[in-house]
């Protein structure tokens, strides 16, 4: 009896203790360490403690194996990695891929039965010599004629993975970053079956509004509200998330996405409400040097002397200064995400990057490093 109540109590324990531990996945990327003066991140400028999981991005597929992309990247790996001697239950992921791979070099590979072998061969040796705990495929995007190969990519790096784990090290963890646009969903992903394969998936639930609208809208809105009267209703998180679980991601693997940057445009006339109509993307940011695209702490610099609205309906800020328009995320906007992302039981939070959140302090005027990845944990972590 006595027995019996301890085991229900240890169970009870056990059942808490997973429904409270929520991931948050950060990406670093490797590129930040160019950005000038200030802009300039390195993975010793991470919190050990603040993420769950750290993603570096990106590696480089060479001659159907996994390869470094920068120079130095071996070091920053190193300097990654022992953040782990100072908290142990840190996982590090390296993420294969990214925007300028492309999806046509993923397809060449995951379609040729020699190349993919080679290719997920070649991965837990590279993962283990430099201490990673996992791989993150970051194909943007795959197409129609790609599904079934991404979904046999993952099937068989699984199975590697599995397999490798038997010589008594932990196993590799494997997750994906996928598009939460319902047209890159509906033809590049098999939801289902590459869910049963994956350790988590990290939805992109941001860039569902640009320049190429030509009109000012949010890019990372949780719901699509009244204001977007020019947008779908296809372009916010809320959907995304809806449409993955119908699809059949599991909850408990899905991970979903918040922006630490922002979009911005330049207007086109006086108007500067959602759907005012734009020139083209916002002047680039000092340190970031993109248009269209502002680092959070950069945003902190704009904000002064700017007008703030906040999106009721959609749950998130926007501000205007001059002819510029910038939507992006605040502490406010990003409580609310994890509070809709706990509603919905989901895995936790991704957060792209940790090198456009305000990783120094110095510019948010908090005094506060990674105020925005910061106020995500602690939304994760409150009871
Ligand atoms: C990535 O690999 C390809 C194929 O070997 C190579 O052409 C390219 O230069 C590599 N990219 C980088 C940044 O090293």
């Amino acid at each position: 009896m006595g027995l019996r109540v301890a085991q229900t109590g240890f169970v009870v324990l056990v059942l808490l203790q997973s429904c409270t531990a929520y991931k948050l996945v950060c990406y670093y990327t490797s590129w930040s360490q160019y950005r000038e003066g200030d802009g300039s991140c390195l993975p010793d400028a991470i919190d050990p403690f603040l993420c769950t999981h750290i993603i570096y991005s990106f590696a480089n597929i060479s001659h159907d194996e996994i390869d470094t992309w920068e120079w130095n990247d071996v070091t920053l790996y190193d300097t990654l990695n022992t953040l782990k001697s100072r908290n142990p239950n840190l996982k590090t992921l390296l993420s294969v891929g990214g925007w300028n791979f492309g999806s046509q070099r993923f397809s060449k590979i995951a379609s040729n039965t020699q190349s993919r072998r080679s290719f997920i061969r070649s991965v837990p040796p590279f993962l283990r010599t430099h201490g990673f705990d996992g791989l993150d495929l970051a194909w943007l995007y795959p197409g129609r004629r790609d599904k079934r190969h991404l979904t046999t990519l993952v099937k068989e790096m699984k199975a590697e993975f599995a397999k490798e784990a038997q010589a008594g090290a932990e196993q590799l963890l494997l997750s994906a970053a996928v598009s939460a646009g319902k047209v890159t969903i509906d033809s590049g992903y098999d939801v289902a079956q590459m869910s049963r394969y994956l350790d988590f998936i990290n939805l992109l639930t941001y860039d569902f509004h640009g320049a190429w609208r030509q009109t000012t809208g949010h890019h990372s809105p949780l719901f699509r509200g009244q204001e977007s009267a020019n947008s779908d209703r296809f372009s916010n998180a809320d959907y995304a998330v809806g449409y993955m679980l119908r699809l059949g991601a599991p909850a408990n693997k899905l991970v979903m996405g918040i922006p630490t940057f922002g979009r911005s445009f330049t207007l086109a006339s006086s108007k500067t409400d959602v759907g005012a109509p734009v020139s083209g993307p916002g002047i680039p940011g000092r340190f970031t040097k993109e248009e269209g695209t502002l680092a959070y702490y950069e945003i902190c610099d704009f904000l002064r002397g700017a007008t703030v609205h906040r999106l009721l309906g959609q749950l998130v800020p926007c501000a205007t200064k001059g002819n510029q328009w910038v939507g992006y995320e605040d502490q406010e906007s990003v409580k609310s995400k994890v509070q809709y992302l706990r509603n919905r039981q989901l895995a936790g939070a991704m957060v792209w990057a940790l090198d456009l959140d305000d990783f120094r302090g110095t510019f948010c005027g908090q005094n506060l490093r990674f105020p925005l990845t910061s106020a995500v944990k602690d939304a994760l972590t409150a009871a």
